[in-house]
């Protein structure tokens, strides 16, 4: 099967120019990232749509926020998805966090190896991070209905979090829940909720 590092139109202006840099993201994944077991093995293409076009659509959401210069902190980041295209993409300063020591010190190799100023791999239980106020993504760790009673009463907060098709109920005294589709290629279409605590 060949590769294609294709962009979808909504991805086009964010990260054309940051092309190079999102493929060697991706070799270190596929060969790094399956090695050392931060991802399971999967194709090139699957590599590249659902982990970095997937991650992207992050940042669109932070672009679009007016996001900049700010701290965003990517709660179980794993093999740093979404915060390694987030970082490339944007100037926020980027807070991977991971439970794991071992995931830890893979990002921060590969920290050195993209020569990233705008990364930083922090071993740290997430469920501490999230006790302050900020600003909050994940992809595939915890459902939006989680994400929700552990922003209960964080005023200034927004959690950017990866979904499923169906809408969650929410208290909408508490939060505003936005719920974003998107292509990550041809077919597959994918799923975030942007929530804000009012
Ligand atoms: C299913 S993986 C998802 C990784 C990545 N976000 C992705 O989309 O591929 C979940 C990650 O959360 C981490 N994790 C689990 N519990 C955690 C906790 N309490 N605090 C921080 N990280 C945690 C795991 O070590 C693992 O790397």
């Amino acid at each position: 099967m060949n590769f294609e590092p294709q962009l979808p139109n909504w991805g086009y202006e964010l990260a054309q120019k940051k092309l190079d840099i999102l493929i060697k993201y991706h070799s270190w994944l596929k060969e790094t990232g399956i090695k050392t077991g931060l991802i399971s093995q999967k194709n090139d293409q699957f590599i590249w749509d659902e982990f970095i076009v997937h991650s992207l659509y992050f940042s669109i959401v932070f672009q679009e926020l007016e996001i900049k210069n700010k701290t965003i902190f990517d709660l179980g980041t794993g093999g740093g998805i979404p915060g390694i295209p987030l970082a490339i993409t944007s100037n926020n300063l980027i807070s991977l966090i991971d439970i794991k020591e071992s995931r830890i010190n893979e990002l921060i190799r590969l920290k050195n190896i993209l020569n990233l100023d705008n990364i930083k791999p922090t071993l740290e239980d997430a469920n501490k991070t999230i006790v302050k106020e900020g600003l909050f993504v994940s992809r595939c760790y915890i459902s939006t209905e989680n994400a929700l009673n552990l922003l209960k009463n964080k005023e200034n907060s927004t959690y950017v979090v990866s979904s499923a098709d169906k809408e969650t109920e929410y208290d909408s005294e508490k939060f505003h829940v936005k719920h974003l589709n998107f292509y990550i290629n041809k077919e597959d279409l994918r799923h975030i909720d942007v929530i804000t605590v009012k």
